[in-house]
């Protein structure tokens, strides 16, 4: 019998220990939690372990402070760092998440070479880029989460904004995790509708914004750290994507060649996702304004890769 997927998790705070929680759930693998606080992420998978025989899951779940028992990860999710406070943009992250999330590669694709790296840690889209760099992977196997959870949340204001099942509702938004997210509305759907065909203009530039302000929002409310539901699920569907090699095609930030006119830069884009990582980056048909804004998320994005770059 072939072995489950070895799916590993750092940083074992709020997202970590949510996506460990719903990998195991949804049986995707065995899961190895590590973070650096001492007994954290070994209390964490013991009580993940034993909610297996409610759940009904035999995963194996092991903590740790270290990186010996993460070899041979076929997928590596890395949430290692500061989350935002009120009053914090994502981008006042950029230096002491980007030596933590430096360190973390290092060991990792010391002891796992063939890995996919998933990266979360904020600010997501600089963060992703170093990643890449620091691994020595190729791009393909280099990803960030975030367009999943900002399609997540537009597709819930859709659906309550028009009563209908999130399930019905398919939305992309692409560009950067931030102020330069690129909702589509005309990429977005009701069973199929165009949002633009069921909602007037005033209305979906509201839900837009929102959408724009999703995580700030919730910050806000918890006072004390940021959002994690929703971006571990978003983790878990990008995570599942890979260890059972869907081929989903999900807005994640990968890496560009050239699609909408942008190169060498990690950008929020719709892209195929399998066993190998991105196997492709997909183009759809985007107007002037909207390529203008993709284009613009991008410029940011290589600004402040070139401001990691001189430290
Ligand atoms: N991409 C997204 O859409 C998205 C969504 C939510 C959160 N985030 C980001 O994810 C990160 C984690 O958020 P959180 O809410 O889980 O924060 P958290 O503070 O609850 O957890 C972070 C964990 O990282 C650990 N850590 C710190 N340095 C480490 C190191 N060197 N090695 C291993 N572990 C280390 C901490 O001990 C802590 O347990 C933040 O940067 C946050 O901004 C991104």
């Amino acid at each position: 019998m072939a072995a489950r997927p070895k799916i590993t998790v750092v940083g074992a705070g709020n997202v970590g220990a949510s996506v460990a929680q719903y990998a195991v759930e949804k049986e995707l693998g065995d899961v190895v939690l590590v973070d650096v606080v001492e007994g954290v992420p070994q209390g964490k998978a013991l009580d993940l372990a034993q909610a297996g025989p409610i759940h009904r899951y035999d995963a194996a779940l092991v903590g740790s402070n270290g990186y010996d028992e993460t070899g041979d990860s076929d997928v590596v999710v890395i949430t290692a760092g500061l989350a935002r406070k009120p009053g914090m943009t994502r981008d006042d992250l950029l230096f002491k998440n980007a030596e933590i999330v430096g360190s973390v590669v290092e060991q990792i694709v010391a002891r796992s070479k063939n890995a996919i790296l998933v990266l979360v840690t904020n600010p997501l889209d600089a963060m992703v880029q170093l990643a890449w760099k620091k691994s020595g992977f190729q791009t393909a196997r280099v990803v960030g989460m975030a367009g999943v959870l900002d399609s997540a949340r537009f597709r819930t204001f859709i659906a309550q904004e028009l009563q209908v099942s999130v399930e019905n509702v398919t939305a992309f938004v692409l560009g950067g995790h931030g102020d330069t997210m690129v909702p589509l509305p005309r990429y977005s759907t009701v069973a199929g509708i165009p949002i633009t065909e069921l909602l007037p203009k005033e209305k979906i530039d509201a839900l837009v914004q929102r959408t724009a302000n999703g995580g700030a929002e919730i910050v806000g409310l918890l006072k004390t750290g940021s959002a994690y539901y929703a971006p571990s699920a978003s983790v878990v569907a990008m995570v599942n994507a890979i260890a059972n090699d869907t081929r989903e095609i999900l807005p994640v930030c990968a890496w560009t060649t050239g699609q909408y006119g942008v190169s060498d830069v990690y950008l929020g884009v719709p892209a195929r996702l399998g066993r190998a990582g991105v196997d492709e980056v997909v183009e759809l048909d985007l107007n002037e304004d909207e390529l203008a804004r993709l284009r613009e998320a991008a410029e940011g994005i290589r600004a402040k890769c070139e401001d990691l770059a001189k430290l």
